[in-house]
């Protein structure tokens, strides 16, 4: 049966949950699940924003059908062509076969390349600042792109303050009935997963999405529907604010994460006995054990602050595993505005500090420390005067 949610007297949220999902693209564990998010808007036209990911076909197509209430679907509008929104595209042009299809030029391609499909006989294209008229309004389309893909573009609805915004403002975790931000618990529940979803998918595009931004402010907006998790319609100033910090690599927070690669526990023990020395000297640290923790969770939590340090024993001569994949993860990811201390670990060459710093060397904007804290297999009773030194250079620069 259909499951579907009036969000506006003539909007309504026709997507579906995936909770058994257990990675996202392959590679973000997603364990409370991800919403595929689609919005029915019934004008003089009716119009569909976007299609779902194949795994909740089914009563995506039963929600369709029921908001539509016997009445015809004139257009779909395709903001974005990654297959979790286009997968059932084909399958919804085969359903309702006089529907247009809204979308760019390089989406109309994609089209295509994904799905061997020529649509341009159904197409209608649109650039930068079109509009749409659909009865009692206009719906502009605003090119978005590597928001999250090329072809990304977003619509805004000017009756209704709307504005369809693609992947931007998603989140990961299942929506369980609660269609709204602000029934839920967001700041507690949902930011550390918004912050994950952002970063890990866009976080390299922060100019892109800094311009997409730019666009939004000049349109007055009272709603957000994004393409996963919540639709925003109070308090969008802290949403965005978020997206103002995530875009422009500023830190959430002043403090010190602490990432450490440690194979029998000596690493560790340094960069714990650190983390203690700084909390002493009032500095906020929290650690993270590569070993343990997703890399997306540990890149999410490097966004949020301020300060860096990495602790990695040295492995075939190299950065230990764990550690080399988050660092090239973080690097892949852009982040920018950072400062950042280095501890190393080896028994017989110590080297891993080294190449951590040619890893992050290219970032823009960090200031990597030159003191390095080294490790001989274990910290001794006799370094703790220069591990008092190591956390003071980093406390220092607070
Ligand atoms: Fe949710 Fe870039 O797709």
């Amino acid at each position: 049966m259909h499951c579907v949610r009036k969000l506006k007297d003539d909007l309504f949220w026709v997507g579906a949950d995936d909770i058994r999902l257990a990675m996202f693209e392959g590679v973000y564990a997603v364990p409370k699940g991800v919403s595929y998010n689609s919005y029915l808007l019934l004008d003089e036209k009716t119009v569909l924003f976007d299609t779902v990911d194949k795994a909740v076909g089914r009563i995506f197509f039963e929600n369709v059908r029921h908001a539509l209430g016997g009445r015809p679907l004139d257009y779909l509008v395709v903001h974005h062509m990654e297959p979790d929104h286009s997968a059932t595209l084909t399958e919804l042009m085969a359903f309702y076969p006089e529907t247009k299809i809204v979308c760019n030029k390089k989406t109309l391609a994609m089209i295509n390349q994904f799905y061997g499909i020529d649509a341009a006989g159904r197409a209608v294209i649109v650039a930068e600042g079109d509009a749409l008229r659909i009865g009692n309004r206009s719906l502009s389309f605003h090119m978005a792109p590597m928001v999250h893909w090329p072809e990304v573009m977003v619509t805004y609805d000017s009756l209704n303050k709307v504005l369809f915004s693609a992947d931007a403002f998603g989140v990961f975790g299942a929506l369980n009935g609660a269609v709204f931000a602000d029934e839920v618990d967001f700041d507690r529940n949902y930011l550390d997963e918004c912050r994950r979803y952002y970063t890990n998918i866009v976080g390299k595009y922060g100019a892109q999405v800094e311009n997409l931004l730019k666009k939004a402010a000049a349109l007055d907006i009272e709603m957000i529907c994004p393409l996963h998790g919540f639709v925003w319609r109070e308090n969008i100033g802290y949403i965005i604010d978020k997206y103002n910090k995530w875009s422009s690599y500023t830190p959430e927070e002043s403090g010190v994460l602490i990432a450490y690669a440690s194979i029998y526990g000596n690493t560790e023990n340094a960069a714990e006995i650190v983390a203690f020395k700084l909390r002493e000297k009032g500095v906020k640290s929290v650690m993270y054990d590569v070993s343990v923790t997703d890399p997306s969770e540990i890149l999410s939590q490097c966004f949020k602050y301020s300060h860096l340090v990495f602790a990695s024993a040295t492995y075939n001569a190299g950065i230990f595993i764990k550690m080399d994949a988050l660092l090239r993860d973080i690097a892949a990811h852009n982040l920018q505005n950072r400062t950042v201390g280095l501890i190393q670990n080896g028994s017989w060459a110590p080297s891993s500090a080294k190449l951590m710093r040619e890893i992050l060397a290219p970032l823009k904007n960090l200031d990597i420390l030159e003191k390095i804290l080294t490790v001989n297999s274990s910290l001794k009773e006799e370094q703790l005067a220069e591990v008092e030194a190591f956390a003071e250079i980093i406390a220092q620069t607070f």
